[in-house]
């Protein structure tokens, strides 16, 4: 497994840590086949360019030119990130090394004419949601610019800048120097001037840093969901949320649903009562399965993770973060916040040999008011989808269903009172004008904290399933030292054998 009891190490009082992998590794079975042999090393330079290889921008000019070789070892600057953010809240992006930066005032739209001064957006993570969330806020703003991208895999970024050039006449502007490769090129986006949203679509074991450190170099935050994916990466995110609050920087996030028509509408009238006090809900993520990516020849065992990204839970927190989080981030927004405590269950019978993932994930989150929640996530192959939340009222029963299904509200006899059909569309891309409108209006919203607790009750299901324990929040928030991402992560090097999750055998941590 890799679930929550191995791969991590723990984060002692001080924020220090200590590996402790072997108390982790008992009674936890191993998955010891690979998909193909580890080679022993790996630079492939057309595929992800060593982070050894790319020059780190010193100078606020990110131009190639100007950079110097780094000399330090991707393991040592990757694992220093996290590290030093645990210890200090402050993280370690060569802007932050520099000293705070301050955010660029943008000027809002001129009253007489309407024009705006262009905003310019750099995207980490060019992979199927980095392109369709440029795609969104491209289209549904004015004046605003791509003129960055960054990517571990380089072969990604000119692909998503022509095509999205093509879909957006005027509005990308990336010249060759703007576009970077390697573990370490979201750095780059970071320190450059020309850069006043960054948006990050890497998978998700990276974005609690990430997030940080953009706060810190102030750049205005979009951050995909979930935005942590265990209680060390929670605790980077309060501490961004408040630099944000502090700073000035804008942070929105890519939980669309709160965004969207019919959701809003019928979380508004459960709060006014329209159908009675909430008693209990059901929310559920069931689908047919999930991409799994074979390993490529000259991949190292990092390289291919993060390649795999969806079958290791240090960068995903399985389907119940990675994917369920849009319906725990409904159900936290209808009961006013998050549960008092999770108890689960789960297993798996059909992942190929190389994931770490569950096939099935169900938990009894018990909120504020002695309010039961039944959550269940599933991807098995040839099983009934659903993808919904029903909320049980005194006086009726709320139905809010994923994607464009609709909303709908009866009473106590089944009769309908109320339906509004979906368009997640739209809520794509109003996250993106009110990130892009707040900013020019001077008021930046951080919304941060919120998509964190919703992150974070996924990850305390997880932990509960995965051990098979009751776990409480204030135990999973004040107490657990679990910290997923690697210990001195090396993009070039070598990983532990995938493994997964036994209940009663994996230790609560
Ligand atoms: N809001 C939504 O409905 C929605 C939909 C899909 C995906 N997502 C989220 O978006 C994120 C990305 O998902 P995706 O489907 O685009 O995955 P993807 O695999 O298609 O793309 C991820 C991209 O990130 C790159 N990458 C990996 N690690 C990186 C790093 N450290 N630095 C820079 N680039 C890195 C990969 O090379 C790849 O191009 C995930 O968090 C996912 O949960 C959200």
């Amino acid at each position: 497994m890799c679930g929550d009891g191995i791969h991590y190490h723990v984060v002692q009082g001080d924020g220090s840590r200590t590996p402790n992998q072997q108390q982790y590794l008992d009674g936890v079975r191993t998955h010891r086949t690979r998909p193909n042999e580890r080679p022993t090393a790996l630079p492939f330079p057309h595929f992800y360019r060593s982070f050894r290889d790319l020059p780190m921008s010193k100078s606020s000019d990110c131009s190639p030119q100007d950079s110097q070789p780094i000399n330090n070892t991707a393991s040592n600057t990757a694992a220093a990130t996290r590290r030093s953010f645990l210890k200090t809240g402050t993280a370690a992006s060569a802007t932050v090394i520099a000293g705070m930066a301050t955010v660029r005032p943008i000027r809002a739209a001129e009253p007489e004419n309407g024009s705006a001064e262009p905003i310019r957006i750099g995207l980490v993570g060019a992979g199927g949601r980095g392109g369709g969330a440029i795609n969104d806020s491209l289209t549904i703003n004015q004046n605003v610019k791509l003129t960055a991208i960054a990517d571990v895999d380089e072969r990604k970024l000119a692909g998503l800048r022509d095509g999205t050039a093509k879909r957006h006449e005027g509005k990308v502007d990336v010249a060759e120097h703007k576009m970077h490769s390697g573990i370490d090129a979201y750095r780059r986006i970071l320190d450059d001037p020309d850069v006043d949203v960054v948006l990050f679509a890497t998978p998700p074991g990276f974005r609690p840093q990430y997030v940080a450190e953009a706060v810190d170099a102030g750049k205005h935050v979009f951050a995909e969901k979930p935005t942590c994916v265990d209680p060390a990466g929670y605790k980077i995110c309060l501490s961004a949320h408040e630099q944000a609050e502090k700073n000035g920087t804008a942070i929105v996030t890519g939980t669309q649903y709160r965004r969207q028509t019919n959701y809003i509408e019928a979380i508004k009238q459960l709060h006014e009562g329209v159908i009675g006090d909430i008693i209990a809900a059901t929310m559920r993520y069931c689908s047919s399965g999930i991409w799994f990516r074979n390993r490529q020849p000259e991949m190292s065992d990092s390289q291919y993770e993060v390649f795999n990204w969806m079958h290791h839970i240090w960068l995903s927190g399985d389907q119940i973060a990675e994917q369920a989080v849009h319906n725990i981030d409904t159900m936290n927004w209808i009961m006013g916040g998050a549960p008092e405590s999770a108890y689960g269950s789960g297993g798996r019978f059909t992942r190929p040999e190389g994931s770490e993932m569950w096939d099935n994930i169900e938990v009894d989150y018990v909120y504020p008011g002695n309010r039961l929640v039944s959550f269940m996530c599933r991807q098995i192959p040839g099983t009934q989808g659903d993808n919904s939340n029903t909320i049980y009222c005194t006086e009726g029963r709320c139905t809010i269903k994923g994607g464009n299904s609709g909303a709908s509200l009866v009473d106590r006899d089944g009769k309908e009172i109320w339906s509004m059909k979906g368009d997640i569309g739209a809520a794509y891309k109003q996250e993106h004008k009110d990130l892009i409108d707040s900013i020019r209006n001077g008021k930046p919203i951080v919304e941060l904290k919120k998509t964190a607790d919703s992150s974070m009750t996924a990850a305390l299901g997880r932990m509960a399933a995965y051990t098979g324990k009751k776990v409480t929040w204030d135990f999973a928030t004040n107490e657990s030292k679990l910290d997923l991402f690697p210990k001195d992560f090396d993009i070039n090097g070598s990983r532990p054998e995938p493994e997964f999750a036994i209940p009663g055998k994996t230790k609560l941590i």
